[in-house]
């Protein structure tokens, strides 16, 4: 059977540092309240006129630069964003053109916090279905452009970054030995939209609104949301968690990666954490994780990989890979 397989990853996060206590110096806040809760201790934010494609394109050159090939032999880009450069078009046609990119074809996806795996998804099924060879997919995400700056429980929560992979056909046989995306979870449930939600749209307000969270009760679904998320996936390939060498989680809240280790029994040293450094960058955190323990050696090549992610709708996904 045909599987997809990750030729090569990127990552791109904007100059800009900003840590807690330059948080601090803005609002009424503090370094100790801030990793007390949530574990971020810095975030990267876009400078003036930086945008979402911007960084989009920074994972993407470095993705097909690891992968070793030329942008022609891509087929496809789908780009998971919630803060495109543009209602429309797709931030991914802007990467398209900005690479060089003629042909194909290119598209967003809109999953908020989960959409890397939703892209990720899609991607494998066309590949598995023979519709296309070689598709970029990217996370990218300027969050700090939709934050409200005087809301202090939620501004201090996101940042901005970008990550990608390169997913390429080839020949498996069909069982979880294969290099490869073994399988992947989309779930959803639209009655939870007032959790969690930018109070603004096209259609209603014409203008892009700011985020909207009620922490604690976005909180309490996400451990029970990933941890099914998860069981679904390493069900449905007939294996045990303990299997599984590297948790990719989303970079949401350290307390959320420790309970959800917890609830589902995990060995903590096997879940890959950089919400300290990154923040919650939405669709661009699960990417920017995976690239951060690949680089530094920790994920290699044969691996048991599982991602998850959970976020606005809601939304939560699993995606497992052989690396
Ligand atoms: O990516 C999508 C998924 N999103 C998430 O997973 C986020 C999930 N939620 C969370 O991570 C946590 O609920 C938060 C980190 C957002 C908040 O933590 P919490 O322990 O639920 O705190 P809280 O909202 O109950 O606030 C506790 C106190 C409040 O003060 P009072 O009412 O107890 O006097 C807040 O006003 O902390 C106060 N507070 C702050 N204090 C200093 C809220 N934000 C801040 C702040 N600095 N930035």
């Amino acid at each position: 059977m045909i599987r997809s397989r990750v030729i090569g990853c990127g990552a791109f996060l904007p100059a800009n540092i900003v840590t807690n206590d330059d948080l601090a110096k803005r609002m009424d806040t503090s370094d100790e309240w801030i990793v007390a809760r949530t574990g971020i201790r810095q975030r990267y934010i876009a400078v003036e006129g930086q945008k979402t494609s911007d960084l989009a394109l920074g994972a993407a050159r470095e993705a097909l630069a690891d992968a070793g090939i030329a942008v022609d032999a891509l087929d496809m880009i789908i780009c998971a964003t919630t803060t495109p450069d543009e209602s429309f078009p797709a931030t991914a046609t802007v990467v398209q053109s900005r690479l060089g990119m003629t042909s194909g074809a290119a598209f967003d996806v809109q999953a908020v916090c989960s959409g890397f795996i939703y892209g990720l998804s899609i991607a494998d099924s066309l590949i598995r279905t023979g519709s296309a060879r070689t598709i970029l997919v990217i996370g990218a995400e300027t969050m700090s452009r939709l934050l409200d700056w005087n809301d202090r429980a939620t501004c201090v929560l996101f940042g901005d970054g970008a990550g990608a992979v390169v997913l390429q056909a080839c020949e498996g046989k069909g069982d979880n030995c294969d290099q490869g995306v073994l399988n992947t979870k989309l779930f959803s449930d639209g009655r939870l939209h007032d959790l969690l939600y930018a109070d603004g749209g096209v259609s209603s307000t014409q203008t892009a609104g700011k985020l909207r969270m009620q922490g604690k009760e976005v909180f309490k679904h996400a451990v029970t949301n990933i941890s099914a998320a998860v069981h679904a996936s390493v069900e449905a390939a007939g294996i045990p968690l303990s299997d599984i060498d590297w948790f990719v989680p989303h970079q949401a809240n350290q307390r959320i990666l420790d309970g959800t280790a917890r609830k589902l029994g995990l060995d903590p040293a096997k879940v890959v954490s950089t919400v300290a450094l990154h923040g919650n960058t939405s669709a661009a955190s699960v990417p920017l994780a995976l690239v951060t323990a690949v680089r530094d050696g920790r994920i290699k090549r044969g691996d048991l990989v599982l991602l998850e992610a959970m976020g606005g709708g809601f939304t939560w996904a699993a995606a497992l890979i052989r690396w």
